[in-house]
């Protein structure tokens, strides 16, 4: 395509009030995120109707702010790019409402993105070079799929998780070793104080040829454990806990993302979402896809957790592939990848 496309790109799907200005699909002029997370602190998770009350008191400054910083007027905005699901649906239609408006004042196309398919649209952003087909594990908060990503539209879900995201295991995780919300930064931190062969958590693999996941057995047992040694008065260290939990998360992460390399004979591998951001993740998967000969792409730690410059990316293989929606879009809280 000869002429630059430039997208106003709008994220609040769950307690970041975001947007972005991204040309291309993969330059990024500004990429503004308001998090509500010190607010939801306080009540150790986010509470839906306060995350819906702060967006609508942040986006429009959220807005401003992203088109001064990425030098660009309403105007020059080919079109507006809008996270529709999944998510928190009074989160998502504040988002949604503002999009439509902006959309329909300034006559511009409204382009409707699936919030998982942002996250994998990270990986655009961070490698220029970077393009389908490959494996991408998303791995967030409320989300772990496998997906063959077989075009920049094209997804294939190989494996995905039956009960708790791996997001959710470490918060829920964090919660009861005493961590504010959200956990799985804070896990990340003490882990590396932490021996992780202190206790040897069950690594739920499932049947052999799976991709689905299942978090809780692993949740429960960490759970268990810690709930037994305060009964009895026993001494734990949080550190070990939390290590020995991560490297019980990572292993089967690790395990499931090369055997879908191996068996699709794709040599290369993307990782998405917020739990992609942990350290101990990043440096076990490089070491497994250095051993296996696969090329692996990790987007930045602000481009793992929900940021508006991934829907900015995906926003664009939308609108290029013309899926342009009218005033009627909704919000979709439980859209499944590849639905439209
Ligand atoms: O992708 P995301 O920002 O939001 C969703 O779409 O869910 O993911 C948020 C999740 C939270 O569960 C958070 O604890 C986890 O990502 N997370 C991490 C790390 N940073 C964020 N988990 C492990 N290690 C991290 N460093
Ligand atoms: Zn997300």
């Amino acid at each position: 395509m000869d002429k630059d496309i430039t997208i106003l790109a709008i994220e609040s799907s769950c307690d970041e009030t975001a947007a972005a200005v991204v040309r291309n699909g993969r330059e990024v002029l500004s990429n503004i995120i308001s998090s509500q997370i010190a607010t939801h602190k306080l009540y150790g998770g986010v509470v839906p109707e306060i995350a819906s009350r702060q967006h609508i008191k942040a986006i429009d400054q959220v807005i401003d702010a992203a088109l001064e910083e990425g030098g660009v007027s309403k105007n020059d905005i080919d079109a507006i790019a809008v996270t529709y699901g999944p998510g928190l649906v009074g989160a998502l239609l504040v988002g949604l409402s503002e999009a439509k408006a902006l959309a329909f004042a300034l006559n511009k196309p409204l382009v409707p993105v699936h919030h998982i398919e942002g996250h994998i649209a990270a990986n655009y952003i961070q490698n220029k070079d970077w393009k389908p087909p490959f494996i991408c594990e998303v791995i967030s908060g409320g989300h772990t799929h496998i997906v063959h990503i077989k075009d920049y539209n094209d997804f294939e879900i190989l494996g995905q998780t039956r009960d708790d995201a791996a997001g959710e295991a470490y918060d829920k995780v964090a919660r009861v070793l005493g961590l504010t919300y959200p956990g799985g930064p804070q896990i990340d931190k003490i882990a590396k104080a932490g021996n992780s062969e202190a206790v040897k958590f069950p690594r739920v693999v499932l049947e052999n040829d799976t991709y689905d996941f299942s978090f809780s057995g692993l949740k429960s047992a960490v759970l268990n454990y810690v709930n037994k040694a305060q009964m009895k008065g026993e001494e734990y260290k949080k550190e070990d806990i939390a290590a020995s939990f991560q490297q019980a998360v990572v292993d089967v992460l690790v395990e499931k993302a090369i055997r879908a390399c191996r068996e699709f004979n794709i040599k290369r591998l993307a990782l998405a979402g917020g739990v992609s951001a942990n350290s101990h993740l990043r440096e076990e998967m490089k070491k497994a896809c250095e051993r296996e000969n696969i090329e692996l792409c990790v987007p930045d730690i602000i481009l793992c957790t929900d940021n508006a410059a991934m829907i900015g990316a995906a926003g664009y293989y939308e609108y290029i592939n013309g899926n342009i929606a009218d005033m009627s879009l909704n919000a979709y809280p439980g859209l499944k990848l590849g639905e439209r």
